[in-house]
């Protein structure tokens, strides 16, 4: 699919709707060493923060994806048609460590324009985007009940603050 770079200004999307009914696919590496991994995140926001616009994820250090998050500066997050849902149920319920579940999906990895980590071809929007703060959920700050409830393993999310550097649709 060929996209255009879009302004920051003019990045408009149904936010609840994107993150917990279409999903997004997060991938964090580097695509020029052939060391990234993909995994599907529902679970995010958008928004400003010191000075920047940015995309927060959230990443249980279970996670395969958790190593290349704490080792790599930059990721990317991949918005995709509903055609291609089979493919990103199998990045969202198969791990990295366990075989190559990318070629698996029949995605197609592609070198981002501004980042290391790379992004895919059949994406129909593209979020480039830096690291620029990180920290563990601490559960002593949970507030209301609900929220232990998703931590059955106590493996509390690490949250990840991207600087959206660009935007592709
Ligand atoms: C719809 C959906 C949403 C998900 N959202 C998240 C999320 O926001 N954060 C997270 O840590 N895992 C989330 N997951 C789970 C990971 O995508 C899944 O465990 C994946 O297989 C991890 O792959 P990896 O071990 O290769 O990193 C979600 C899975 C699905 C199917």
């Amino acid at each position: 699919m060929l996209l255009n770079k879009i302004e920051i200004q003019d990045f408009a999307i149904k936010v609840y709707d994107q993150w917990v009914n279409k999903w997004f696919v997060l991938t964090c590496g580097d695509y020029n060493e052939g060391e990234y991994n993909s995994m599907i995140v529902a679970w995010g926001s958008f928004g400003v923060m010191w000075k920047k616009p940015f995309v927060q994820v959230v990443v249980r250090p279970t996670r395969y994806t958790f190593e290349f998050m704490e080792s790599y500066d930059t990721f990317t997050l991949c918005g995709f048609a509903s055609n291609y849902r089979k493919a990103m149920q199998i990045l969202g319920t198969r791990s990295g460590r366990d075989g190559d579940k990318i070629a698996a999906s029949g995605l197609t990895p592609i070198a981002s324009q501004f980042v290391a980590a790379p992004a895919y071809k059949e994406a129909k929007l593209i979020i480039e985007c830096k690291k620029i703060y990180s920290d563990s959920l601490n559960p002593a700050n949970f507030n209301d009940p609900d929220i232990e409830k998703c931590y059955p393993a106590q493996d509390y999310h690490k949250v990840y603050f991207g600087e959206i550097l660009a935007v592709f649709k």
